[in-house]
């Protein structure tokens, strides 16, 4: 969502703070903005729309000497993107970035206009820096107010303030967004997840949610409820697998390609001949285990969804999915038998992190599959399985869901093998269809070029629908969120044997249905329920190994012995042809409007 950068230290505080936005831009892009303070000079810039604007603008600037510096780019959460949203937010003296939401700023914005104090923007945000610089005008020191300010604050937040006041010194606090601090001797960064500051920072402390203080002459002061605290640093890995597009025009049609090699790691050492090993499951981990309950938000609950058809079939195991944000308040029965898994291709999601959090306090053992390690649902989790599909930058997630779909694919085998409910056979046949995986990820320059003459019949009409049965049915709804992030058409996913209870009203030549016919599960089943759309006349478009005739418009895949192998190819078709249409409709691909890579706020 929004990104935050922080530094302290000699060097050149502007490259630092847009090099290290650039590292976040993906997350959030409305705006961005930057302030510095060096001795007594102020610099504050910002600017709409990418961060490249704001380069433009600071282009002419350099910062010198010592100094304190202080860097944000802006998913807009309240108030539009403007340039006076933008952060940093101005007091009198005092610039303040902030990630996350707080939820009481209405009835402290209130309190302060009423004390005569004037808000220049529509944000939560800026209350923060009126409230300080108010506790400050009444005669506090600095980091008293700082302190004072937080205690009223209510929501969740990762905040960073500097203020002339305090020309040598960064405050900082952190309650339910992501905050860490990189330290490179006397110098000192602060980021919202470490790529900005990896190959610049040596050590990094992960701050947890409560902790507040202030940095100065190269010192971190780490507080929480309990007074001042000590913490203890941890190595940052030097190598920056800083993503670049290597010759395709997007980072998602990248992504798509590189979705065979990254399975190929996703099972490296897990995928074994006879069995499943998975050395992050402590042996017994599912000694106490009699249900799976997955918790997640958008593409991982569609991995969610796919998962719970394999847990049940093939580990016998019951399990039930649900969309975090509802978790989160429908007053769930948890019981301890229970293992809570969280699905997150971040890590960051805000609703998913509070549901474990939820899940923890309830006494569930939890589990997350996420592809950040060190994220705070992984630091969260009592065990994690990372997805090794790398950095996704597109903010249309691809490869982390297929690497997460096989985590949970290869999860259910385990469970299958440790509580004895697989046969050695099926085991055996299902490691064997895993192998087959790559390959039916494979882009082929033929199916390549065949989505993109299809996608310019689909630039139009009244909507799509996504269909399929059974695994195919989180298949069609993540079909669905694809095609309508990128190109902004409206698209539902629906189960196939749905369609007549209602939608199938919709039905005409102006109806896209994109039609998930797999050759290995319920084929006669989905063929009659597209038949029935057929005769309604609605445009069909076929994905099958088997050729269909009703079919307006027709992709043939692979034949294959598995449903999973079958999942995997369509998986492929959807990405590409959402990415196709979306590419001729001209959207910008990776960062699509209104959404955000990392969603930080409930
Ligand atoms: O980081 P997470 O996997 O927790 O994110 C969940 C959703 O926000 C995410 O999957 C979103 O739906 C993507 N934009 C899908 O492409």
């Amino acid at each position: 969502m929004c990104g935050i950068v922080g530094y302290i230290g000699p060097k050149e505080k502007k490259e630092i703070l847009l090099d290290g936005l650039q590292e976040l831009e993906y997350r959030g892009y409305d705006s961005a903005g930057i302030a510095i303070i060096e001795g007594s000079n102020l610099h504050q810039f910002k600017a709409i729309g990418k961060l490249e604007n704001l380069r433009e603008k600071t282009k002419n600037y350099h910062s010198e000497g010592f100094g304190i510096s202080i860097g944000h780019t802006r998913w807009a959460t309240h108030g539009k993107p403007t340039e006076l949203n933008a952060h940093p937010h101005l007091g009198q003296y005092s610039y303040v970035v902030h990630n996350g939401i707080i939820e009481n700023y209405q009835a402290l914005k209130e309190e302060l206009q009423s004390e005569g104090v004037d808000f220049l923007s529509q944000t939560d945000t800026e209350t923060i820096v009126h409230l300080f610089e108010k506790y400050h005008n009444e005669g506090m020191e600095p980091f008293e107010a700082f302190k004072t300010t937080v205690s009223r604050l209510e929501g969740a937040y990762a905040t960073l303030l500097i203020s002339e006041v305090a020309p040598d010194t960064i405050f900082f606090a952190k309650n339910g967004s992501p905050m860490l601090i990189g330290f490179d001797g006397n110098e000192v960064y602060f980021a919202s997840s470490d790529t900005p500051i990896i190959g610049k920072a040596k050590e990094v402390y992960y701050l947890e949610d409560g902790e507040y203080g202030y940095v100065q002459a190269g010192e971190v002061h780490l507080f929480d409820k309990n007074g001042e605290k000590s913490f203890s640093k941890q190595t940052l890995s030097a190598d920056k697998i800083s993503a670049q597009k290597d010759g395709y025009r997007f980072f998602m049609e990248k992504e798509i390609y590189e979705q065979s090699y990254v399975m190929t790691e996703t099972m490296m050492g897990r995928v074994l001949d006879e069995h499943i090993k998975l050395d992050e499951l402590e042996e017994g981990f599912f000694d106490t285990i009699n249900a799976i309950k997955i918790c997640a938000c958008g593409t991982s609950y569609h991995s969610a969804l796919t998962a719970a058809y394999l847990f049940e079939r093939l580990a016998k195991i019951r399990c039930d999915v649900e969309i975090a944000s509802e978790f989160r308040y429908k007053e769930p029965l948890l019981t301890k038998d229970t293992l809570f898994i969280t699905i997150s291709q971040s890590g960051e999601t805000a609703d998913t992190l509070e549901a474990l959090k939820m899940a923890k306090r309830a006494g569930l053992k939890s589990l997350s599959i996420c592809n950040v390690d060190n994220s705070s649902i992984v630091r969260e989790s009592d065990a994690a399985i990372l997805t090794r599909a790398g950095i996704e930058k597109g903010v249309a997630s691809t490869k982390a869901f297929a690497t997460q779909t096989m985590v949970l694919w290869m999860l259910s085998l385990y469970v299958g093998q440790v509580k004895g409910t697989i046969t050695t056979e099926t085991l055996r046949s299902e490691i064997d269809a895993m192998r087959h995986t790559p390959k039916a990820l494979v882009v082929t320059d033929t199916l390549h070029a065949r989505l993109h003459r299809l996608s310019k019949r689909y630039l139009h009409g009244h909507g799509f629908f996504f269909i399929g049965r059974d695994i195919f049915f989180p298949l069609a709804l993540e079909g669905a969120l694809k095609l309508k992030e990128i190109s902004y058409l409206h698209a539902e996913g629906y189960p196939a044997g749905e369609m007549k209870h209602g939608p199938i009203a919709l039905a005409d030549s102006e109806l896209f249905t994109i039609a998930l016919m797999p050759k290995t599960l319920h084929y006669e089943k989905i063929k009659s329920n597209v038949e029935e759309l057929s005769a309604r006349d609605a445009t069909i478009c076929a994905i099958s190994p088997e050729p269909f005739e009703l079919a307006d418009d027709f992709i043939q895949t692979q034949h294959s012995s598995h449903p999973m192998v079958e999942f995997f190819e369509m998986m492929v078709v959807t990405q590409l042809l959402a990415l196709e249409i979306s590419v001729r409709l001209g959207n910008d691909v990776d960062m699509p409007r209104n959404l955000a890579k990392s969603v930080t706020v409930e």
